[in-house]
């Protein structure tokens, strides 16, 4: 079902300009937030419900109750704009269309946790986007709702505006505040986690833009009016960044535990060219691929797509039609996920090329059946093996496609086999990973 908490005014031409967003209701949520204590803040989105949608889902308002207070550091806020997951791309329209509501959240963020400093971290190619975000900070600014006394309440809030170089890796929240404090955008280790030591060895909170654009509705409508919304695990509303072969790809608001299916058939127009639905990946690149017969009785919302094999993610659905060659589709992932590596744990760097090269021979015509068990191998030594959770996100192409359509990898291989003059004996010893 379509409701509009996010996107209810992303379609006025002028929402971007401070003037017209405030006549729609702009910064009213901030002024009640500066009536409310930190913690009557914080207790608003606990009860909320609202749960991070840069992908992981966790708990917004309990992820701010790790931030360690009164230790004579600084606390920072990030907002995660980097949005690069293959098939992502709802905040964006969030950045270029309503960037005030986007910044009013940041501000509701920023009393919550008492930082004064914040940083939006906008993915590199996000030119627009972050000329959107640019022009309405300043608009901010000049009204003195963001500066050293904001809305006169002698409280202080800033925004710096930093724009990527245009790697994957730093949406990582660790690799993003590398790359922040001018490092290269590797991820940390965690422990310890950026809520504890983050930019500048400061508390640090990173919230995705969707989730941070979330809570000028809780704040004026009241955590338990969200959590009415949606279901009970998945209170909400969510974007979803539909892409594939559908009639009207596009960015969806709908209220979480939404049929998949008539996501796909109603909203989405169903598939293009009057074919049928193949599969589908629901929550970004990331995340296991399904079949279209797993997806009868799926809800978008976080527990029914994890009972059905795969993740929510960041709710980018990619719908694929009968047409889609399975084996070429997981060789363009595949490509995607090596060239991202950041390179800095072995499994990840030499593994995804293995994989990779693996997959290509499939592909290419040169693989021999062990090949398969091959894949899994060496999957198996990445994932869980990695300094961030890449290693496990670059092996769920291979692993889940070969689960979900292994019929396609084995034809691919017999084929060859059969056509092939010596069995494939001599194309084995060509092609060790
Ligand atoms: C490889 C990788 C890429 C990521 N990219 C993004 C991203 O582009 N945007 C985002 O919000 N989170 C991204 N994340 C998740 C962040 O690390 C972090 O969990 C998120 O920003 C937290 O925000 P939330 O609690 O509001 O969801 C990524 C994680 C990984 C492992
Ligand atoms: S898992 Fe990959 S991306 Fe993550 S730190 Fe290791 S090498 Fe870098």
């Amino acid at each position: 079902m379509a409701k509009k908490i996010l996107t209810r005014n992303v379609d006025f031409t002028d929402q971007c300009r401070i003037a017209a967003a405030e006549k729609r209701g702009a910064y009213t949520a901030v002024r009640k937030a500066l009536t409310m204590t930190s913690e009557a803040l914080i207790a608003e989105v606990k009860a909320s419900g609202l749960r991070g949608r840069g992908g992981a889902g966790f708990p917004t308002g309990m992820k701010w109750g790790f931030v360690p207070r009164n230790i004579g550091k600084p606390v920072f806020l990030l907002n995660n704009a980097d949005e690069s997951e293959p098939g992502t791309f709802k905040d964006r329209v969030l950045l270029e269309r309503d960037p005030h509501l986007v910044i009013e959240g940041m501000i509701i963020a920023g009393l919550a946790l008492g930082a004064k400093w914040s940083a939006f971290y906008i993915r590199g190619e996000y030119a627009y986007p972050a000329f959107q975000i640019q022009n309405a900070v300043k608009e901010a600014y000049e009204k003195g709702y963001l500066g050293k006394n904001i809305f006169g309440s002698g409280i202080e809030f800033n925004i710096v505006v930093h724009r990527g170089a245009g790697a994957y890796i730093c949406g990582e929240e660790t690799a993003l505040i590398e790359s922040l404090e001018g490092n290269k955008g590797q991820p940390r280790l965690k422990p310890p986690f950026p809520a504890v030591v983050g930019v500048y060895g400061s508390p640090t909170v990173v919230n995705n833009t969707e989730t941070l654009a979330a809570l000028p509705w809780i704040i004026e409508n009241g955590g338990p009016a969200y959590a009415a919304i949606g279901t009970e695990k998945s209170p909400g509303t969510k974007l979803f960044s539909a892409s594939g072969h559908l009639v009207r790809p596009g960015v969806y608001e709908i209220e979480l535990g939404y049929s998949m299916l008539e996501f796909i058939e109603k909203d989405c127009g169903g598939i293009r060219d009057g074919r049928k639905l193949k599969a589908v990946i629901p929550g970004g690149s990331s995340v296991p691929i399904l079949r279209a017969e797993d997806i009868a009785n799926v809800t978008l919302d976080y527990e029914s797509i994890r009972d059905a094999g795969s993740m929510l993610g960041s709710g980018a659905l990619i719908a694929m039609d009968e047409t889609t060659d399975m084996v070429d589709a997981c060789m363009n992932l595949q490509h995607f996920y090596t060239h991202e590596s950041c390179g800095q744990c072995t499994p990840c760097r030499e593994g995804s090329h293995w994989v990779e090269k693996i997959i290509h021979r499939i592909a290419d015509g040169h693989a021999v059946p062990s090949d398969l068990d091959l894949i899994r191998d060496v999957c198996s030594q990445i994932a869980g093996h990695t300094i961030c959770p890449f290693g496990d996100a670059m092996v769920t192409p291979a692993l889940s496609f070969l689960k979900k359509f292994p019929e396609e990898f084995e034809a691919r291989i017999k084929t060859i086999i059969s056509t092939s003059n010596n069995g494939g004996a001599d194309v084995r010893s060509e092609c060790s990973a």
